[in-house]
């Protein structure tokens, strides 16, 4: 069995300047990134080196129609492409360091094969994704109106650099949604059947480190998150590395068409469904996994175990208020065929839930965050 792989190489500067004098860009090299994200790359070694902004090629997540026309732009040349953003940047980015003929599509439906084309360093600019050190990426097939994944070595990137400084200037819901998304991430990896002691240490230092860090936030207030930034940028990393190894679960699979047919935002489409999914846990099998991550929640937040879970729900909706379903818009009859689409498409993350859930499940989980 494998128990556990980091392939990415990971560095850490205090700013940008320190990053461009190790690496040393040169016009072999091309920055992708946001429009927004551009000033931070003033500085006297990135002048002249190409540089791609994703907005040129449309807004929002990634499509293959935008990355079809990033690749036809992409010169040839390019020895090593660096990635500076969130995820949209970083899942862009992905498919650009690949090489493969035909598009996007015929790429990710598998009619054409493909591999590792140049190097790739990624620079998160958020606190969530864990994208710097995983082997998946995700994109929406325009016309064929659904989103598609692919997980594969090819995609790991070389190098993860973390630059704590870059996320500082988050706005705060942006902070708010990319570490509950983390926190997710190290909470649905700690309880998967896949997980291995080693990827366990890396969920476990990602849940004390978020957590602890909300801790103080409640203390401080909600603007003195800043001063945690380093922490947060670290702990979204451990838990790539545990998701990476373990494999997200039923709280992303179950988010997905709220992404897809609504835009919520992921880290908060999973925020929505957290809560239900470990009350159905809890409910199926109170004493497997679950139980443990229970007294994990009591040891670093100083509750009784029994009240553990209550504690992080309440922690959580502290950080970022959960809203229920309707005030999105979404219909209550629409509910069924969100369950239905999680059984034919999510497969892949539902293999790692600690209970198995089936759709009467699904569909009670989805009722319940309905109105409240
Ligand atoms: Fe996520």
């Amino acid at each position: 069995m494998n128990e556990f792989v980091l392939r990415t190489r990971i560095t850490q500067f205090s700013t940008i300047s320190e990053f461009a004098q190790h690496f040393q860009p040169d016009e072999q090299d091309c920055i992708l990134t946001s429009r927004f994200l551009t000033n931070i790359f003033q500085i006297p070694q990135l002048i002249g080196i190409p540089r791609m902004i994703a907005e040129d090629y449309g807004q929002g997540e990634p499509t293959d129609q935008m990355i079809d026309a990033m690749r036809r732009d992409l010169p040839a040349s390019v020895r090593r492409l660096i990635a500076v953003g969130g995820g949209t940047i970083l899942d862009i980015a992905k498919f650009l360091s690949l090489d493969y003929s035909g598009t996007l599509d015929d790429c990710l439906m598998g009619k054409v094969k493909y591999k590792r084309a140049r190097d790739l360093i990624v620079i998160p600019t958020t606190c969530g994704t864990g994208s710097e050190v995983t082997n998946v990426a995700i994109a929406e097939l325009v016309k064929r109106k659904m989103k598609k994944g692919l997980a594969d070595d090819s995609l790991y990137p070389s190098q993860a650099v973390l630059i704590p400084q870059l996320i500082n200037s988050l706005p705060y819901k942006v902070f708010a949604t990319s570490s509950i998304d983390a926190l997710i991430h190290a909470v649905e990896s700690f309880l998967s059947p896949q997980a291995t002691v080693y990827s366990r240490l890396f969920s476990t230092a990602a849940i004390r480190l978020i957590l602890l860090g909300y801790r103080q936030i409640e203390i401080d207030g909600k603007d003195s998150w800043p001063a945690l930034a380093e922490d947060f940028l670290l702990a979204s990393n451990y838990a790539g590395i545990a998701f990476g190894n373990a494999g997200c679960a039923a709280v992303h699979a179950l988010s997905y068409p709220l992404g897809g047919a609504y835009h919520i935002p992921h880290g908060e489409a999973n925020q929505l469904l957290f809560e239900a999914v470990c009350r159905k846990y809890e409910q199926c099998d109170p004493c497997g996994r679950l139980a443990e991550l229970k007294q994990l929640l009591s040891e670093i937040l100083q509750t009784p175990v029994k009240q553990s879970l209550q504690a992080l729900y309440t922690l959580m909706n502290y950080v970022l208020k959960r809203r229920p379903l309707c005030e999105y818009g979404v219909r209550w009859d629409e509910l069924e065929s969100f369950a239905d689409n999680v059984i034919a498409g999510q497969q892949r993350l539902l293999k790692n839930s600690c209970v198995p859930l089936n759709k009467a499940d699904m569909l009670e989980i989805y009722q319940s965050i309905y109105n409240q």
